[in-house]
């Protein structure tokens, strides 16, 4: 995304919240959809689309591979694919902007085609770890360049005779496991990911659904998923589910934010994304689930939401994958919360958008609570209150920390304020609108 002049905004503690958040679609599953569109033979029809900037990036990134990608309204959008191994080489730089599930999941998915492409990105996105991603698709016979330390500017060069590989992750992560499937899918034989802890399931469920043959097994070296390489994949109709980690913004505020009572239909119950619920829910969070049902081949239910008495809890570090983008927002609801809420295993989020420990920790701080970390923990010591009303909360292009902080600003003692509010266009671009809607003082 290109970084245009700073958007301070800050919120004020005030009314209760109430009505009903509409979420926009599932950044994940977005991005998904138009590159599985963009690899498939046909036109794909994808309706409830994410128009944050991040899957905007990856569109254009499609149409520069030769697919074409087309706008027919709000969320309705078309690709025609072009094919396993179809990808034509980008005339220019491919600038996926702040998505490190874009440029990670299009380098996989061009990395077994013979063309080359150059990626960069923006301030944040440059300074994030590639290497997990180079390395595994180096195996395929791909050449890779990249900047000191494994940093974009990446330029690949496909592998003409792709191998299939077999390859261990070696953090939970979703984005390493995606990549390589992607890039089997123009491998012959059989290309095997082996994750030791669950990550969001989206690819497997998706290409599956767009006709690979694709199996997961458990077994004790945790999660084996195998995919037949090759496949014809063929256009699809994809309806976008809701976002559960946009949803979980609202969500906190109604549960901090004396007399709330909001709903938000459509919420994911994937196992694979569920964490902060049931995190929620051992806090003693009163959430209301109904209307179980499937949603673009996912499970979904909606949820009534009310202010609540919370209280701390350990998040053990095994379900730290299924919520790794809410522990921002956790640590908020964890301030307002009684006693000390203990985060384990999640090294991961010193590599996000941000050092999404290290900024809710100095946000935290500078708004009168107390916070400890070590590498890979946090605790938040809750004692039922956020102070406010520090100085602005510096977001370092990150739109989950921007959106967590005005979340605290609502429940808060005194206003917070954030430098920048920019980036939350990368993913919630109706979050300060819809915030509002409910009767949040935002601005
Ligand atoms: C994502 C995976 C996660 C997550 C990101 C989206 C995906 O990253 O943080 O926002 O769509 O695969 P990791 O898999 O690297 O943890």
């Amino acid at each position: 995304m290109s970084h245009g002049p700073a958007q301070p905004i800050s919120a004020r503690p005030g009314n209760a919240l109430r009505g009903e958040a509409v979420i926009p679609g599932d950044k994940s599953i977005s991005h998904r959809a138009l590159i599985l569109g963009a690899m498939a033979v046909g036109r794909s029809h994808i309706t409830g689309l994410l128009e944050g900037q991040d899957v905007l990036d990856t569109a254009k990134a499609m149409q520069a591979f030769g697919a074409k990608v087309e706008r027919l309204g709000p969320g309705e959008w078309i690709v025609d694919g072009v094919g396993v191994g179809g990808f034509a080489e980008p005339e220019s730089v491919i600038d996926c902007g702040n998505s490190g599930t874009g440029v990670r999941l299009i380098m996989g998915a061009m990395a077994t085609t013979p063309i080359t492409a150059t990626f960069t990105g923006d301030a944040s996105l440059s300074k994030r770890p590639m290497r997990r991603i180079t390395d595994p698709l180096s195996l395929f016979g791909a050449e890779i360049t990249s900047r000191e330390g494994g940093l974009l500017p990446v330029t690949i060069k496909g592998a003409v005779d792709a191998l299939p590989v077999r390859y261990r992750t070696p953090v939970a992560s979703a984005q390493i496991k995606s990549a390589v499937l992607l890039a089997g899918l123009n491998a012959p034989g059989e290309t095997v990911v082996i994750e030791a802890e669950p990550t969001r399931d989206h690819s497997e469920r998706m290409l599956a659904g767009f006709g690979a043959i694709i199996t997961t097994e458990t077994t004790e070296e945790g999660r084996v998923i195998t995919l037949k390489g090759q496949p014809e994949l063929v256009a699809q109709k994809v309806a976008v589910p809701r976002d559960p980690s946009s949803a979980a913004f609202p969500v906190a505020a109604a549960l901090i934010v004396p007399g709330s009572v909001i709903r938000v239909n459509g919420i994911s119950r994937n196992p694979t994304r569920d964490g902060l619920y049931v995190t929620l829910a051992e806090m003693g969070a009163n959430l209301t689930w109904e209307n179980d049902r499937e949603e673009g081949g996912e499970p979904v239910a909606d949820l009534i939401v009310r202010h609540s008495a919370l209280r701390g809890v350990c998040v053990p570090p095994e379900r730290a994958a299924s919520m790794i983008d809410e522990f921002p927002i956790l640590s908020v609801i964890a301030a307002m919360a009684d006693g000390d809420t203990v985060m384990n295993g999640v090294a991961e989020l010193r590599v996000k958008e941000s050092d999404r420990i290290d900024a809710m920790a100095k946000g935290l701080r500078a708004n009168g609570v107390e916070v400890s970390e070590t590498g890979d923990s946090m605790t938040v010591h809750g004692k039922g209150i956020i102070p406010g009303g520090g100085a602005p909360v510096e977001t370092y292009l990150d739109h989950r920390i921007a959106m967590s902080f005005l979340v605290a600003g609502l429940a808060a003692q005194a206003a917070i304020a954030v430098d920048d509010g920019a980036a939350i266009a990368t993913s919630f671009p109706d979050f300060v609108p819809l915030m509002r809607g409910l009767g949040a003082a935002l601005g």
